[in-house]
């Protein structure tokens, strides 16, 4: 974890949150690296559940929300975590953490007291409006989730789906999370990317569906690289269940922190559509309140996770072996010698070339060695070398990441070359 965290920081996938003012405990600064690699995160979610499925519908509600939706989905009341206070210390954690309550008691040499376990509500408050003392109390949404319902109806009188069908959105969400920590895990500010997926309101239906989702969402993480033997579903005990939901199980990744939530499947049941005063008639002209099945992942988380998983050390070199469709940067380009105008000129061409097509890297310090390595470390799957036969034949070495082969391409072929390999 310590090697991922200084990675990121040295290659630019993450910072710290406003670091120059001694940083916002919970909040993470995308750099260059990791905004590429967040927004292929996205754009691979997106593509496989809106624009590959003839099913889900996306959409993309506002952050700030009518304080009656937490009120009505019912997180006003119980958006909550157990929180306790270390009576020695006053450091404050969550009840149900066991692991870093224990933690915690051996700083005191497992003499800390805590105070009785008080509900917490996890909703950040905000202020709206323009006059001093008579703003609103809203409230940043706490899950993206309320947008989908209480859009619902636009959806279905504007759109020409029919249950089954699903509303997915991607969007950040806040929560005064008791005890942020280990990276980005566990951060104020993330970002969600989730599917509610609305179905008859019945028993075989709704274990139908949530099975179905259950699996293609661990598909998708594996089809993009994440090895299985690091995947696993886990139940939620009655004890930790959402107010919301039914049943519910996770997909967990085994950090070096241990086992972790990935994303959620819940079953919500009729939940918040009733919650919301909100149904749904059928062809027949019955009218009904559907349920539903949710799949909640999280960016950040799978971001975090991503990376974990692709990070690799062969001697002196470290690798991240991204999937190249999630890589932030899919080739890089040098000139062999960067005082040889002819061959700066040529790799230039390329560059520009390539550019129109997905995101290239151009790098000319330093020997080649020494930037392959660099390339290595930003998980870019593909280094072009322009060199002195290129000025000849106009062929170029294409070296791979993952195997550091190289061979010979034509410059002419090279576009077809890299989009056959990433898509
Ligand atoms: N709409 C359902 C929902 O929000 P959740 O299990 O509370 O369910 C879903 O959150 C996902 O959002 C999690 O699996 C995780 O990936 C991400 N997530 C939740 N809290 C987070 C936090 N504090 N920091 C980073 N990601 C978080």
């Amino acid at each position: 974890m310590d090697k991922i965290v200084a990675l990121c920081k040295r290659r630019g996938f993450i910072y710290p949150g406003s670091e120059i003012y001694g940083g916002l405990t919970g909040t993470w600064d995308y750099g260059p690296l990791g905004t590429l690699l967040k927004k292929n995160i996205k754009d691979q979610w997106f593509r496989t559940n809106v624009q590959l499925r003839n099913d889900v519908v996306g959409v993309d509600a506002a952050i700030m929300m009518n304080p009656t939706v937490w009120e009505k989905s019912g997180h006003l009341e119980a958006f909550t975590d157990p929180l306790v206070e270390c009576k020695t210390c006053h450091q404050r954690f969550r009840a149900d953490k066991e692991e870093e309550i224990k933690a915690h008691e051996k700083t005191h040499q497992g003499k800390a007291g805590w105070t009785t376990p008080q509900k917490f509500n996890l909703l950040v408050k905000a202020f709206l409006g323009i006059i001093e003392g008579a703003q609103d109390e809203i409230f940043l949404r706490g899950e993206i989730t309320q947008g989908a319902f209480v859009n619902f109806e636009n959806i279905v009188s504007s759109t020409r789906v029919k249950i089954p069908f699903g509303i997915a959105q991607i969007g950040k969400a806040f929560r005064n999370e008791i005890t942020p920590g280990n990276f980005t895990f566990r951060s104020r500010e993330f970002e969600q990317m989730e599917i509610e997926y609305f179905i008859r309101p019945e028993e075989k239906e709704g274990n139908v569906w949530f099975e179905y989702w259950k699996n293609t969402r661990m598909e998708w993480y594996l089809s993009l690289g994440i090895k299985k033997e690091n995947l696993r579903f886990r139940k939620h005990e009655d004890r930790e269940r959402a107010h919301y939901a039914r049943f519910a199980e996770d997909i967990e990744y085994k950090a070096p922190f241990g086992w972790a939530e990935f994303e959620g499947i819940h079953h919500r049941g009729d939940w918040d559509l009733s919650r919301h005063n909100l149904s749904y008639v059928g062809d027949d002209g019955k009218k009904f309140t559907p349920w539903v099945i949710e799949t909640s992942g999280g960016v950040d988380r799978s971001l975090l996770f991503f990376l974990l998983d692709a990070y690799h050390e062969e001697g002196e070199r470290t690798i991240l072996k991204l999937n190249p469709k999630l890589a932030p940067y899919k080739v890089a380009v040098f000139p062999l010698l960067a005082n040889k105008e002819k061959l700066v000129n040529l790799a230039r061409g390329i560059y520009d070339d390539l550019k129109q097509q997905m995101m290239v890297a151009w790098d000319e310090r330093g020997n080649i060695g020494k930037r392959y390595y660099a390339q290595d470390e930003a998980g870019t799957p593909y280094c072009v070398t322009v060199d002195f036969q290129s000025l000849e034949d106009k062929t170029v070495t294409v070296r791979d990441r993952d195997t550091a082969k190289q061979e010979r391409i034509k410059i002419t072929n090279l576009s077809e070359y890299f989009l056959s390999r990433l898509s």
